[in-house]
């Protein structure tokens, strides 16, 4: 089986290095990528665009070289979302500098609440910022938030599912639903308690660990402007291997550095935000202090060490022609503790490696971001033994060139 994939592989494998591999183009302009401002395409008052890679076809091999000495192999998994693998993207030792550097930082659980011994007295404008962000998962408009709204919440908010009997103790515990209907209004939010609330979310986070839509532990490294050698010479490579202007890899999101142990998992979901909904989701560029979106053009993740068993990238609807996404929630396809192997494409980790996938289009209009591709649906199986360290580089773009992105 894996000699005869490996036998495909070989036959569709093209060398496309030559010696004007570097030529890149972008929109009408042709730039050498050795003049590391061009690809900028500002260089006329415009603003960067976009670029996307040309994936050919499911199990084409490009080469390309990203470094002295050595030729990458470029190998597309999937055409819908775009979704390359590429062997050995890292050394050994770049992958344990990682590894030492995010050690060095400390690694934490995800979790937005406050530290339970800090004095967790909410203002009234902070109640009211709580409530606004709640009332804003009102899918029915009625101006109330239901239980499964309420789940919702959770789930968006705090990457945990929980049950319909876990949203009732917490309801009455919080005192959110006043009335008894099973609904919340703005006013009994306002009026509920919301130290209670988030005491309730940590007792659900310590002990419903494997409920947790993701079970891991994170640190952020930050590569713009950093003197470490070895994640400015992988911010040159990744700025090679996709061809982007540099304005986007300059200005994306810090290198985020993630540890799994066993059981250690991230259920299916999506990293960037679905559309544009104008001013409420501008995007994050630069700064992550405002309420904006995280717009995420791409996802380069690197697998820094082998995993025993386990630990796979599952994209469980890549290439499905039809998607129902309450069908997908319905049959738990998003549960990767039980859907892993069934993903219609499941990248083994292997250390060094990176797998990187577009989660948007490029839009025609602005050169920036585009619709959303929902096929991007991805997560982190159950490492079954052992550990998974990964890092995750996302790369940002706004849907539309505004001063002040
Ligand atoms: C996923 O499935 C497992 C196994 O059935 C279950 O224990 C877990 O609660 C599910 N997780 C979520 C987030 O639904
Ligand atoms: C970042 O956002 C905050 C909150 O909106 C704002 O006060 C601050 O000036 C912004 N900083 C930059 C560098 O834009
Ligand atoms: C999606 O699936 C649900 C449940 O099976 C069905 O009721 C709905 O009509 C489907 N939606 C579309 C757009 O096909
Ligand atoms: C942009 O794409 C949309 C949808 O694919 C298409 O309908 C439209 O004609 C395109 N516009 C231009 C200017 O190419």
């Amino acid at each position: 089986m894996l000699r005869s994939l490996l036998f495909v592989l070989t036959i569709f494998s093209q060398i496309i290095f030559r010696d004007d591999f570097f030529v890149v183009s972008l929109t009408s302009e042709t730039c050498s990528a050795k003049n590391q401002d061009c690809n900028m395409a500002e260089v006329d008052g415009a603003h960067p665009k976009l670029f996307m890679l040309d994936g050919i076809k499911v199990g084409h091999v490009q080469e390309v070289k990203l470094m002295e000495g050595k030729i990458h192999q470029m190998i597309t998994r999937s055409l819908r979302p775009l979704l390359f693998e590429i062997p050995d993207f890292l050394s050994k030792e770049e992958c344990e500098h990682i590894i030492k550097l995010a050690g060095k930082k400390g690694l934490h659980e995800s979790t937005t609440l406050p530290d339970p011994d800090d004095d967790i007295a909410y203002s009234d404008e902070e109640k009211v910022e709580h409530c606004k962000n709640l009332l804003s998962n009102d899918r029915g408009s009625d101006g109330k938030i239901s239980t499964l709204e309420f789940a919702a919440f959770i789930k968006q908010d705090f990457a945990m599912s929980i049950s319909d009997a876990d949203v009732e103790t917490m309801l009455q515990k919080v005192n959110f639903d006043k009335d008894r209907d099973g609904l919340i209004s703005e006013k009994e939010c306002l009026e509920g308690n919301h130290v209670a609330f988030d005491q309730y979310m940590r007792y659900l986070e310590d002990n419903h660990p494997r409920e947790r839509t993701r079970l891991s532990k994170q640190t952020w490294l930050s590569v713009t402007g950093s003197t470490d050698v070895v994640l400015r010479d992988l911010q040159q490579r990744v700025k090679l291997l996709t061809k982007l202007p540099k304005y986007f890899i300059e200005n994306s999101e810090d290198l985020q550095v993630v540890q799994y142990g066993v059981h250690g998992h991230y259920h299916a979901h999506y990293d960037s935000t679905n559309e544009w909904n104008g001013q409420a989701s501008r995007c994050c560029l630069r700064n992550y202090s405002d309420h904006c979106s995280l717009c995420r053009f791409m996802t380069v993740l690197y697998y820094l060490n082998d995993v025993t068993d386990g630990g796979e990238t599952a994209f469980p609807v890549a290439e499905e022609e039809h998607i129902n996404q309450t069908e997908i929630e319905k049959e738990d396809r998003t549960n990767l503790s039980i859907h892993c192997y069934d993903a219609n494409v499941v990248v083994r980790p292997a250390r060094g490696k990176a797998v990187m996938w577009y989660n948007h289009l490029i839009s025609n209009v602005t050169g920036l971001l585009g619709e959303h591709d929902v096929r991007s649906l991805h997560g982190g199986c159950d490492v079954l033994e052992g550990s998974k360290w990964i890092a995750n580089n996302w790369i940002n773009a706004p849907f539309k060139w505004t001063d002040g992105n």
